[in-house]
């Protein structure tokens, strides 16, 4: 299964999901690597990869709709079946979305649906919870609403701050999204009536 993956900085999810899909057997490929800023660090990881890897910068378009279709056009190009996005932080379109409706992931560092939004690892903390953890989820117009494929717990240690929590969802997400986009390209995972139905999976 074809896979676009679209980034804005680090791109440390990503390469994980470079790395898983270079393992034979593995349900995906990379085919693509868009990035909404021309100096998106992932960009130069993809192209040593031997990945296309595409600057589409959000900038260079009158708005938002332009910016997309652009995108689309890309994705198409490339093949694409099924779109990751990974730290990607722009806001996508309801046309967006439903031009790949249940073909969208997207992963977020907490455990939906706690901490939809920015400044999750901040929050989790001022809240004192003592565990959290990792979502990947099909994307809906809805923010951070959207049904859920996979998810990882990661305990809050004593002394944490936002950058230790981070670090330690971070390496929680890197194991989590390679799962979870095998669940959606294998088939394993798919949407029914707006929930994620698992098959063949587990026990
Ligand atoms: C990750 O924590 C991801 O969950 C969030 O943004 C961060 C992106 O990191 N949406 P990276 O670019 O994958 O390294």
């Amino acid at each position: 299964c074809p896979v676009g993956v679209l980034i804005s900085g680090r791109g440390s999810n990503m390469a994980a999901l470079v790395e898983a899909a270079e393992a034979p057997g593995y349900p995906a490929r990379i085919a693509v690597v868009i990035a909404n800023k021309a100096d998106a660090a992932g960009l130069d990881f993809a192209r040593a990869r031997g990945i296309p890897a595409i600057a589409v910068p959000h900038r260079d378009f009158a708005d938002k709709a332009a910016f997309e279709t652009a995108m689309t056009a890309e994705l198409e190009r490339h093949g694409v079946e099924l779109v990751c996005l990974a730290g990607f932080m722009r806001l996508l379109s309801p046309v967006f979305i439903e031009r790949w409706r249940d073909r969208l992931i997207n992963i977020h560092p907490s455990l939906l649906p706690a901490y939809r939004g920015l400044h999750t690892h901040e929050r989790a903390l001022a809240d004192g919870v003592r565990v959290a953890g990792c979502t990947v989820h099909f994307v809906v117009p809805e923010v951070d609403a959207g049904p859920i494929v996979a998810q990882a717990a990661v305990p809050v240690m004593p002394g944490d701050d936002a950058d230790a929590l981070s670090a330690r969802v971070l390496a929680a997400e890197h194991r989590l999204y390679p799962h979870a986009l095998a669940l959606v390209a294998s088939g394993a995972a798919r949407v029914e009536g707006g929930a994620v139905v698992l098959t063949g999976v587990g026990a």
